[in-house]
């Protein structure tokens, strides 16, 4: 069975082809993605308009080249899979409305995929796959959660963010300290030639015995210590901060993460998301783990943040599991949040 998965949740553009035969571990055979940072980067944010304009200028030539890329004609497509939601609704409605008409045309099913369940399965693509059962943590720019993941399908929220998500954390306080968008990433760059024990911020929940997160104080904790440094703060002070906000951050996912370890009883983490491309956290959660006798296992770089594959292999894993709705009706209903 060869699906064509199109991403196109928010500033990203993804398309790819995963095939499997059976229950066999299914294959990436192509894939294609186009960011659309450079073209929002001069607003310091995403322009929804602008990125569902972008998606639909992208969309079929980068499944061309996925297509290509797999060695495949696009007859040869048995299922075509898209991102549901959550994520912008123009956006959305781009990836369903190419996945939708693609499928009318070529008389075949559609499946509509939950954005987070392919980030949940992404590190099923990797050369080291997880096995069920595992605890996830799942850090996006919209999202924070952790989950008991007992096969494809049972996911047991067991906490989540009562404000902020970490990736939302990392590009306001980016922001703050002047950093381009997106804030992630280059904050992460610039707390490399910080101390993260230079300021004292604060780990909202970190003491409570629930898995929830909170990170919309430390936003404001930066900002006051921005205000409080005033308009002469110089780069290592900067750097410094940079450093102190990613450390606070990355410890309340650690130890949270452990708590969640503990609780189920697990011994294996799945961390998946844009934040889990963060350097610091790789490198905390690596120590932690290791201490207490816990495998953790990541998607492969490239494919932390927004892609197609992830899409493609949510499809592929949901039909194998039995779990896919296919529709050959073709409504293309998103579902943003
Ligand atoms: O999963 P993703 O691509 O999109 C959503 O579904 O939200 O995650 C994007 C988020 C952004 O907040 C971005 O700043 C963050 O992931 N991010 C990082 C890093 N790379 C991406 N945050 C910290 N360190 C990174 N290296
Ligand atoms: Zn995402």
């Amino acid at each position: 069975m060869n699906i064509l998965g199109f991403e196109s949740s928010c500033d990203e553009t993804g398309v790819a082809v995963v095939a499997f035969e059976g229950q066999e571990a299914p294959r990436l055979l192509g894939q294609a993605l186009h960011s659309q940072v450079q073209m929002h980067e001069a607003y310091g944010g995403v322009v929804p308009e602008l990125a569902s304009r972008d998606h639909v200028r992208r969309a079929l030539p980068l499944a061309e080249a996925a297509l290509a890329e797999a060695g495949l004609g696009v007859h040869d497509i048995d299922l075509v899979a898209f991102t549901r939601g959550p994520g912008l609704a123009g956006a959305l409605l781009v990836g369903a409305g190419v996945a939708c008409g693609l499928a009318a045309a070529l008389c075949r099913p559609t499946l509509g995929v939950h954005h987070l369940e392919g980030h949940l399965l992404s590190p099923f693509l990797s050369a080291d796959p997880p096995e069920f059962p595992f605890v996830a943590l799942l850090v996006s720019g919209g999202h924070t959660q952790l989950m008991r993941v007992d096969g494809v399908g049972h996911y047991e929220l067991l906490g989540e963010t009562i404000d902020d998500a970490a990736g939302e954390a990392f590009d306001k306080s980016a922001k703050l300290l002047g950093l381009g968008y997106p804030g992630g990433p280059a904050l992460a760059r610039l707390a490399t030639q910080g101390n993260g024990l230079a300021f004292e911020l604060p780990r909202p929940l970190l003491h409570q015995p629930n898995l929830d997160f909170s990170f919309a104080g430390l936003k404001t904790a930066v900002m006051t210590t921005l205000n409080r440094l005033g308009p002469d703060v110089n780069d290592a002070q900067r750097a410094d901060l940079a450093a102190s906000t990613q450390a606070a951050i990355v410890e309340v996912l650690v130890r949270k993460s452990m708590r969640a370890i503990r609780q189920t009883g697990l011994r294996r983490l799945v961390v998946a998301g844009g934040v889990g491309a963060n350097a610091a956290l790789r490198h905390e959660l690596g120590q932690a783990c290791t201490r207490m006798g816990v495998k953790v296992h990541y998607p492969e770089l490239h494919l932390c943040t927004d892609n197609g594959a992830m899409i493609a292999m949510a499809a592929a894993m949901r039909c194998q599991a039995g779990l896919a709705v296919l529709s050959n009706e073709h409504r293309f209903g998103v579902k943003p949040r």
